[in-house]
């Protein structure tokens, strides 16, 4: 494992490339990364980087918000089969559909979504900003918002808005089971349980703070005298961990579990092997159509302006 990690270094060096990696991969990836964040980071990090090339560990539609961003760089990712089931709870054309059927709403899209229906959406936003992006609309502002109704009910909740939510979830978010947490709660009572928005709203009923990957990070970093459950998946323990050595993590458990922590599988799919080869190869590489690319790169723009003045 030294000799791979000592290769990819090399290979990164000589071919002067980014390395970015998010919260949800393996330690040993995040430890390699020149820069490890949410998603809102990793696509402000593509946005500015001068690397010619980007590789983005995590899943697909990162690294298509990377090559959306910077059309001229080579943007690679170990692993081609590493999706989302929530973009994929949003098939672009039936997006478009329900867009098209409502002509006077303006449309909000999370981030984790293809380029196609980022090319359907007004302004993007992720979990760090979705708050503060609906609230830069008028109240009386009509707005669809899509996929992640979980993401979307909360808003929706915290905001009094009414927004028109698209019907998606992400697979490892609606997993997490309450009467586990319940139990978890019961045997550490001082716990503090932490919970990303993308959760069922029973769980985040459950939860003293609600937030990003950064955010839920960031509140630990400031409190690690206390003890944590935390409901997002279980990637982020290990920067918790190293930022926090002191302090007890403890992963939400699913419903059916027996490792007892919430792995996603699709961002599992990336190794360091994988890393070193795509490296190597140049590949795999993310093509993005042109015409998409074009739509797509305005709601994303958009999103990353909004935030740089909202200073997050
Ligand atoms: P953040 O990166 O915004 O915390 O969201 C997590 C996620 O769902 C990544 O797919």
């Amino acid at each position: 494992m030294d000799n791979l990690i000592e290769a990819i270094k090399q290979l990164k060096k000589e071919k002067n490339a980014l390395i970015l990696a998010h919260y949800y991969q393996q330690g040993e990836i995040q430890d390699i990364a020149d820069f490890v964040g949410d998603s809102l980071a990793l696509a402000q990090w593509a946005a500015k980087t001068e690397a010619p090339i980007i590789v983005m560990c995590g899943v697909h539609f990162m690294g298509e918000t990377a090559k959306v961003l910077c059309p001229d760089k080579k943007v690679l990712v170990p692993d081609m089969a590493a999706g989302c089931s929530l973009a994929d709870s949003c098939p672009a054309e039936e997006f478009a559909k329900f867009v098209a059927e409502h002509p006077d709403h303006t449309v909000i899209s999370y981030v984790n979504t293809t380029a196609a229906v980022k090319a359907v959406t007004d302004v993007v936003v992720t979990s760090t900003n979705a708050r503060q992006i609906v609230e830069s609309f008028p109240k009386d502002e009509k707005i669809i918002f899509g996929p992640d109704r979980n993401l979307g009910s909360y808003i929706n909740a915290i905001t009094g808005r009414n927004m028109l939510l698209w019907n998606g979830a992400c697979h490892v978010h609606e997993q997490f089971s309450v009467e586990k947490i319940v139990e978890l709660k019961r045997e550490h009572p001082q716990a503090v349980v932490l919970a990303h928005p993308e959760c069922k709203s029973v769980v985040l009923k459950l939860a003293d703070v609600v937030g990003s990957t950064a955010a839920l990070l960031k509140y630990a970093v400031a409190h690690p005298e206390k003890e944590y459950i935390v409901a997002t998946e279980s990637g982020i323990l290990h920067e918790m961990q190293k930022k926090c050595p002191q302090t007890t993590f403890i992963p939400a458990p699913p419903n059916d579990s027996t490792c007892g922590c919430n792995e996603c599988n699709f961002m599992r799919l990336n190794t360091l092997q994988k890393l070193y080869d795509c490296l190597k190869n140049e590949a795999p590489e993310i093509h993005v159509d042109p015409e998409v690319a074009a739509k797509a790169v305005k709601p994303i723009q958009r999103m990353l302006e909004i935030s740089a003045q909202l200073k997050l």
